[in-house]
């Protein structure tokens, strides 16, 4: 076949695949912008009507600001998100030095604080150990246990980058006033894991990667993971022992 006839069937194959955006994606990654957000809902994303329908695709979330965001293995901030109102809260971490991984958003880091006031009331001494963690911090960590354990079994419990809701500067994860078990399976049935079960709520925030709930969240159980959903969400979220992606009538993640 002539040079010249082969590359016109072979540009005009590849735009009839792609579209006419333009908009060529790598891993089935795609930008959808979602119909704005009504004013009198606008802390709420959408619950998603078409539960049953398969989507094996990820999307970049629109709205990434609005404090109940769903961040998962579907759904991925934008590139260039950077939380606009990180603050440092006033509670203890394993650490003395005023690194970002303190950082939390202001509604996220005032509940904290309140949280860890709430706690040392009852006699349950807490220790933060990670919170916000920015986009090139998540990929050295995510590249780190990658590289100890392997591709398949990091995604187990470790977000891709742009996927962490540590990026979101909601999350954080805690540990007992002792610093052991930080971020490990030992803190499961600790006291401390035992009242953040019980009370998380109260002050807005959920146990986010439940227990035998690994299929919907896509993760491990995580019994230190809190994450800031608001009072309400998170009380709701709680007493009914589900996860946000439920909440929300989202498909599960199955990784
Ligand atoms: N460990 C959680 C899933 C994260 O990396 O954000
Ligand atoms: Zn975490």
């Amino acid at each position: 076949m002539p040079k010249l006839l082969f590359t016109i069937l072979f540009l005009m194959l590849v735009l009839t695949t792609a579209g006419c955006s333009g908009n060529f994606s790598h891993n089935s990654e795609k930008i959808v912008s979602k119909p704005p957000v009504p004013a009198n809902k606008s802390s709420v994303p959408r619950k998603n009507e078409n539960s049953t329908q398969q989507d094996t695709s990820i999307q970049v979330i629109s709205d990434p600001e609005v404090i109940p965001v769903l961040v998962n293995k579907k759904n991925k901030l934008p590139e260039s998100y950077n939380p606009s109102d990180l603050v440092f809260p006033d509670i203890p971490f394993t650490f003395k030095e005023k690194l970002p991984k303190r950082e939390m958003r202001t509604e996220a880091a005032d509940a904290i604080e309140k949280l860890f006031a709430g706690a040392n009331q009852d006699g349950v001494s807490l220790l933060g150990v990670s919170a916000y963690r920015s986009h090139e911090t998540q990929t050295a960590l995510f590249n780190h246990y990658v590289s100890m354990d392997g591709y398949d079994s990091a995604l187990t419990y470790s977000a891709l980058p742009g996927t962490s809701e540590h990026e979101t500067g909601l999350a954080i994860d805690v540990t007992g006033g002792n610093g052991k078990c930080a971020a490990e399976e030992c803190f499961e049935g600790t006291l401390e894991a035992e009242w953040l079960q019980n009370h998380a709520a109260e002050y807005g925030f959920i146990i986010r990667y439940p227990k035998g709930k690994e299929s919907i969240t896509g993760y491990k159980y995580e019994p230190w993971h809190l994450r800031y959903v608001g009072e309400a969400i998170a009380k709701e979220i709680m007493n009914r022992g589900i996860t946000l992606e439920e909440y929300l009538n989202t498909t599960p993640v199955n990784h």
